[in-house]
């Protein structure tokens, strides 16, 4: 029978921009992040030109993690923490982006970061790029559609594997790279990629442009990564959301089809190193003349990741719209799916498609797994004593839990560890909320930004460190 690894990194998942705060200090630049507002559940954050006077920007001061990263550390490490995902903010290390010597300042904020982690044995698990480019590279080459971009990024990527080679050993290149395959999503356009598409722009093509530079720096990271340090594992990061038919209609079971071939090539080229033929038949058949080198095609060839890292939070469902030619388009595309519950924001909860979802990756890719994002956003009540009851979590993890080790043990899905979103409090990337909480940490911070920042933990907490303490045997309250 099997089970889960000894040494299964059980831990949290945070990104700089959306806890640290202190966002001009010690020479940080500015990030997409900076420059998008607070919004709600019906209402999209906004993207100014520049930090703009009058308006909410809640990730400028985020949770203070910058501050305060020793005592929340110490509070990962009573929960058993063995791994912590975290991003380093592009900016406290290239402020712009584009310059040739990196802000030390940046550079020694991670060195005691890491350090802190590694007090505790907690494995430090780097995404290099976490919805926060530098604005610079916005205005100055238009985000990933510049060429450019793959060497600014490189640069980055090198600097930072160099510094941290004997102290971080996991790495993923591009958080969620694939959200930008809704490429009617100005808000995925500008956080995966530092895109503001023009009237006279296709946002398709676009987006498949940036995607492709993306995917070339993404490979050359690898490459340069494993000269570096052979003993790295360096992943990609996808956000998983399985795509079901509707129904048995064979139109309905295309259609899908072709909506997981739309969401998912971009793990094809991280871990084939080769474009799918559906795509580039419709890339051709669309006369987009994208470019892409035969430099580029043995650049990706060559840097193939060694482990799937993903997101799951919920499952989508489609139907066929009668259109005559197959074409998904996930901003009209999308149908409620009868069979599941909906978070309060409308994400539909469905424990059954991590399972799912573990074996198609397990069959498509052959290779390890790593979950590294997982979790309910809720809103949470602090009782008269200061206690927080968040029964609602520990069940939507508990339940997704459950299919996790099916997938190991009944399925034979290699998991290298399960890092579940927003371990402590912080901003929402969607909505910029700080109500929409993951955390089993409360944090003392509101929508409109009052609030002490002091830390509180919630029953999930005791729970998560049980979970941990006995490698995922024991899940119950
Ligand atoms: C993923 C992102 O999309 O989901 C995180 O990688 C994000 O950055 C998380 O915070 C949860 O989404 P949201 O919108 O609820 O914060």
């Amino acid at each position: 029978m099997g089970q889960l690894r000894k040494n299964f990194l059980w831990g949290g998942a945070v990104a700089a921009h959306q806890l640290e705060g202190a966002w001009q200090a010690d020479g940080k630049g500015v990030s997409v992040s900076d420059v998008m507002t607070a919004g709600d559940v019906d209402h999209q954050r906004g993207i100014t030109d520049g930090v703009l006077p009058g308006y909410n920007y809640p990730n400028h001061e985020g949770i203070d993690f910058y501050h305060r990263y020793a005592a929340d550390i110490k509070l990962f490490a009573e929960m058993g923490f063995k791994s912590f995902r975290t991003s380093i903010a592009w900016t406290r290390i290239f402020p712009n982006g584009d310059e040739t010597e990196p802000n030390e300042a940046g550079l020694q904020f991670y060195d005691d970061l890491f350090d802190e982690c590694l007090k505790y044995d907690i494995q430090p698990v780097v995404t290099l790029s976490h919805f926060e480019m530098p604005y610079h590279l916005v205005t100055e080459y238009g985000g990933w559609r510049n060429r450019q971009v793959i060497g600014f990024f490189t640069h980055f990527a090198e600097t930072v594997f160099k510094r941290y080679q004997h102290k971080v050993k996991y790495w993923m290149t591009f958080n969620e790279i694939n959200n930008q395959a809704n490429y009617h999503s100005q808000f995925s356009l500008f956080t995966n990629s530092g895109l503001k598409i023009t009237a006279d722009e296709n946002p398709e093509k676009v987006m498949y442009q940036a995607a492709h530079y993306e995917l070339v720096a993404s490979a050359q990271a690898v490459k340069i990564g494993k000269q570096i340090n052979p003993d790295f594992e360096i992943g990609c990061m996808i956000a998983m959301c399985p795509i079901y038919p509707l129904t048995a209609k064979p139109e309905d079971v295309l259609k899908a089809e072709r909506a997981m071939q739309t969401r998912y090539w971009f793990a094809d080229v991280h871990c084939h190193g080769r474009y799918p033929e559906w795509l580039l038949q419709y890339q051709t058949n669309q006369n987009y003349n994208l470019d892409i080198t035969d430099a580029d095609l043995a650049d990706l060839a060559a840097g193939t990741v060694d482990y799937i890292g993903f997101s799951y939070y919920m499952s989508f469902a489609t139907k066929d719209n009668g259109a005559a030619e197959l074409h998904y388009d996930e901003e009209h595309d999308l149908v409620p799916n009868p069979y599941v519950e909906a978070s309060e924001w409308g994400w539909q909860i469905d424990p059954v498609g991590l399972r799912y979802a573990m074996n198609w990756f397990n069959d498509h890719y052959h290779l390890p797994e790593f979950i590294v994002e997982n979790g309910f956003g809720a809103v949470d009540q602090v009782e008269a004593d200061g206690s927080i009851h968040d029964s609602y979590r520990v069940d939507y993890l508990r339940k997704h839990l459950v299919q996790m080790k099916k997938a190991v043990i009944e399925d034979g899905v290699d998991l290298m560890g399960y890092t579940p979103w927003g371990c402590i409090d912080l901003v929402s990337a969607g909505t910029g909320q700080m109500s929409k909480r993951y955390g089993f940490i409360y944090v003392d911070k509101q929508d409109d930004g009052s609030g002490t920042l002091a830390r509180s933990k919630k029953d999930s907490f005791y729970w998560y460190q049980k979970v941990i303490k006995t490698n995922g045997q024991d899940l119950t309250d």
